[in-house]
């Protein structure tokens, strides 16, 4: 890595982009750069630098990247094109390391068939591995998921619109839509994580000498039963609780139009196929200092027993 300097280079600059940059500034070892389609007048002016690229072209981001001088790469972008062209610019340019927009499900626990956007990025990642080396960070669902508003206002995020603060659980109006297996179970296990941590286990994983091809990670792991008590427990009430069969959710999939509730759909069904299911503590165990906040107590900052 002659000639590179220990930086950082975000693409994407909103949602859980603008967790990691605070987590990876916050280190105070890594000069760090974001990548975006635009120029981001407000992140200039807090004294971030961006740059400006255009995605669609591998030798504008070849350019940029090799410009900055990137040591790793890592993207919060969801589309496997962009991911794919970003990492052909990393190649060209000799970038050490690339992290794919994962940060959510495991992909040891995706079933064997399933293909799509996430599956070719990996897939390429590990045809590219001896020149770049990669993780895919698996942490769960975000906690942020079950603030007020959701992940879409926690995030900030302008494009990212599907959750609105009311999937699985319903906080504010102290409801439920669970999905049940065909034995009709609330056994299924699911693991979270607050956004915030799962930045600051990445900003941490960034100073490790070596990197396996996933990096598990878990703020709490709870069956779908005791996901509902604990945010009973928090607002003092019982839930008002319907379930949802995982044969009507397939059913549902295909039936609706609704982009937003089959989005909610397939992530009910993911749950059930268990990829929300993180079976190991891996960043955790190395960085016992990074002490990830559990489900109750994530709630507990926002939400309180209700009086009526
Ligand atoms: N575990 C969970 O529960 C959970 C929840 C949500 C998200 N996630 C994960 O977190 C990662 C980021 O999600 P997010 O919600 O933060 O994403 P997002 O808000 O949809 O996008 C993040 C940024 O990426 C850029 N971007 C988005 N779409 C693009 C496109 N088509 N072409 C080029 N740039 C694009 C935008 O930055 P610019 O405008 O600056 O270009 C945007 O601000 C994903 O890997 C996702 O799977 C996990």
């Amino acid at each position: 890595m002659e000639g590179y300097r220990k930086k950082v280079a975000i693409c994407g600059s909103r949602g859980f982009g603008s967790y990691l940059a605070r987590a990876i500034l916050e280190t105070g070892e890594w000069e760090l750069v974001i990548l975006s389609r635009n120029s981001q007048p407000d992140l200039t002016a807090s004294g971030i630098k961006v740059k400006p690229v255009d995605y669609s072209s591998v030798d504008s981001l070849y350019h940029v990247i090799k410009r900055q001088q990137v040591d790793t790469v890592i993207s919060v972008i969801p589309d496997a094109e962009v991911q794919l062209n970003i990492i052909d610019a990393c190649l060209m340019a000799g970038v050490r390391r690339f992290v794919p927009a994962e940060f959510e499900t495991s992909p040891e626990q995706r079933p064997l068939y399933v293909s799509g956007d996430k599956m070719s990025v990996l897939a390429r990642l590990e045809q590219v591995s001896t020149q770049l080396e990669y993780t895919a960070f698996s942490c769960g669902l975000f906690m942020e998921t079950f603030a007020p508003g959701g992940w879409s206002e926690a995030s900030n995020s302008y494009n990212y619109s599907w959750n609105d603060g009311s999937f699985l659980l319903d906080l504010k109006h102290k409801k439920a839509l669970l999905p049940v297996d065909n034995a009709g179970s609330l056994e299924t296990v699911i693991c979270l994580t607050s956004a915030v941590d799962v930045a600051r286990f990445v900003a941490a994983a960034l100073f490790l000498r070596s990197w396996q091809p996933e990096m598990k990670m878990f703020g709490d792991r709870l069956r779908l039963r005791e996901l509902l008590e604990v945010a009973q427990y928090v607002r003092a009430r019982e839930f008002k609780v319907k379930v949802i069969p995982e044969d009507d959710i397939e059913f549902q999939i295909l039936r609706t139009p609704d982009w937003k509730t089959q989005r909610e759909l397939q992530t009910m069904r993911n749950i059930l196929g268990h990829e929300y299911n993180i079976d190991k503590r891996y960043l955790n165990a190395k960085f016992p200092d990074i002490r990830a906040i559990t489900f109750e107590d994530f709630l507990r900052q926002y939400w309180r027993a209700s009086t009526h």
